[in-house]
């Protein structure tokens, strides 16, 4: 009996260790633009405990908690980014020589599952943090004297951009006279990246097959062209970051004839702390100074850090406030009406970037995207379309290319309004223009419409002005002393120039 029990023990003993997960674990998923997508696990098991870290896309995560047994595994794993902390849980179960691993990007998405199988030691540690440059000031490129304008690729076409997708946007900037409206950058943004060659050059993946002819056929266009990377080893979307490559790869995009570089901090954020932002940014600054080429330097950092405070001194002609906008009026205005405080950053050369345009991607209302536009024009805000510009509506168009409103936003004086008057769901901003007139935006942001009536004084008005322009309409507007008003739909702007008198 006593032998029996030995045996059952012994046999039970060999099972637990034959599902051991401990190992490096790899799952390569191979994409149609020639680029392979790996995830990393690095596991430890002791009993039915499991440490270690897996590193997927841009995030590193340090395996917090285990529970269950080798039949199924749950995995919390956790990091910390800037102030907050991300958590992935994962479910992972050995079939053999194999890994099924499942997850959800939230608990409402859909479930994803992976395989993966043994790798070497090692293989897809978190690369060590490079040491950075001391801080010095990088000289002006005398760039984007006015807010930088354009398209980016990111908001409508994601993942999906590729060479036809830019030509066409070049073309129809041309065709729809955006371009003679001013918008004149074509910026590819994240997954245009392939691997490196062997001497570490980036290369575009299948769907860019001649980055140096595409910037031909934009300039040929007499359009600019912009691309994108990361400080980290992988963007956002998980593609080939300039990590250690910052200088080589400021020198590549020089070569192929790229204008205008968005600098992502993603993939940076497990190596670097936000309080290395600086020096980070600066490498690159300096690296793209050192091409002698004009290249736009466009930083893209969510606001962290103070950014408004050093971005100039990085060499930064414009630098994103925010996290990502969408295509909804409550991000929109969430985003939009909380730049006020960061008005007196902005100046000629180096811009606030509350993120590109969603106007004409479909979740808003023409009405709201004028609001959208209104606002983006009273921030001094870089107007990066983002929508399918080779199906762009007539009424979508005429939002993105109204003269007055992008004279307001292109103001060669570049200070952005600010607001003056906040009454339940109404806001008045005013900016100060160059000659002496000023734009004056009235928003609702309420669910019904409503009559705004603002003392011109309240406004900062020493003197009611003399004579008002609607400059979505063109049409001059009676002023009624001694107050500024108007009635407004809900989630709608009213947008004056107005002028006279006093100023
Ligand atoms: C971040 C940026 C976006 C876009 C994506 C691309 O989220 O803030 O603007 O560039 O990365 O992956």
């Amino acid at each position: 009996m006593k032998k029996q029990l030995f045996v059952l023990l012994f046999v039970s003993c060999v099972c637990v260790f034959a599902a051991d997960l401990s190992g490096n674990w790899v799952v390569s998923d191979p994409l149609p633009d020639g680029t392979v997508r790996r995830a990393y696990f690095d596991l430890k098991q002791a009993g039915d405990r499991i440490t270690g870290h897996i590193r997927t896309g841009q995030f590193y995560f340090t395996v917090s908690d285990s529970s269950g047994d080798s039949d199924n595994f749950t995995l919390t794993a956790s990091m910390l980014d800037g102030d907050s902390q991300r958590k992935a849980t994962y479910q992972v179960k050995l079939t053999g020589d194999e890994l099924q691993i499942s997850t959800r990007r939230r608990p409402d998405a859909p479930l994803i599952e992976m395989v993966a199988h043994r790798t070497t030691p090692g293989e897809g540690a978190m690369p060590a943090r490079l040491p950075l440059p001391a801080l010095h000031q990088v000289p002006s490129n005398r760039l984007s004297q006015t807010p930088p304008m354009g398209w980016n690729s990111w908001n409508k076409f994601a993942s999906r951009v590729d060479d036809a997708a830019v030509r066409g946007a070049a073309d129809a900037l041309v065709s729809t006279g955006m371009k003679e409206a001013g918008y004149v950058y074509v910026n590819i943004d994240d997954t245009w990246q392939g691997d490196r060659d062997a001497q570490g050059n980036i290369q575009a993946n299948k769907k860019f097959p001649d980055m140096k002819a595409l910037a031909a056929y934009v300039h040929g266009k007499g359009l600019k062209l912009g691309i994108y990377s990361s400080p980290g080893p992988n963007t956002c979307a998980g593609y080939e970051g300039s990590y250690g490559h910052e200088a080589q790869d400021a020198r590549t995009y020089a070569q192929w004839g790229i204008d205008y570089l968005k600098y992502d901090w993603c993939g940076a954020r497990n190596i670097y702390e936000d309080d290395d932002m600086q020096a980070v940014y600066q490498k690159m600054g300096d690296a793209l100074q050192a091409t002698g080429r004009p290249i736009v330097y466009s930083l893209c950092q969510y606001g962290r850090a103070d950014v408004w405070k050093w971005g100039p001194d990085v060499g930064g002609n414009l630098w994103r406030t925010t996290g990502d906008i969408r295509d909804t009026y409550d991000s929109m205005a969430k985003i939009g009406f909380s730049q006020s405080h960061l008005a007196r950053y902005a100046a000629p050369g180096h811009w606030n970037d509350p993120d590109m345009l969603e106007v004409g991607n479909g979740g808003m209302n023409s009405v709201e995207y004028q609001t959208h536009m209104s606002l983006w024009a009273m921030l001094a805000a870089p107007l990066l379309a983002g929508n399918d510009l080779q199906h762009t509506s007539p009424e979508i168009l005429a939002i993105l290319t109204n003269r007055d409103v992008i004279a307001i936003d292109q103001d060669s004086a570049g200070k952005p309004g600010t607001r003056a008057v906040k009454n339940d769901d109404t806001e008045v901003w005013v900016r100060d223009l160059a000659n002496g007139a000023r734009a004056v935006a009235l928003f609702n942001r309420g669910a019904s419409e409503a009559a705004l009536a603002v003392k011109w004084a309240d406004l900062g008005f020493t003197m009611p002005p003399t004579h008002a322009r609607n400059a979505w309409t063109h049409e001059e507007v009676r002023l009624s002393d001694p107050e500024c008003s108007a009635i407004i739909p809900s989630h709608g702007a009213t947008l004056l120039i107005v002028s006279g008198r006093e100023r």
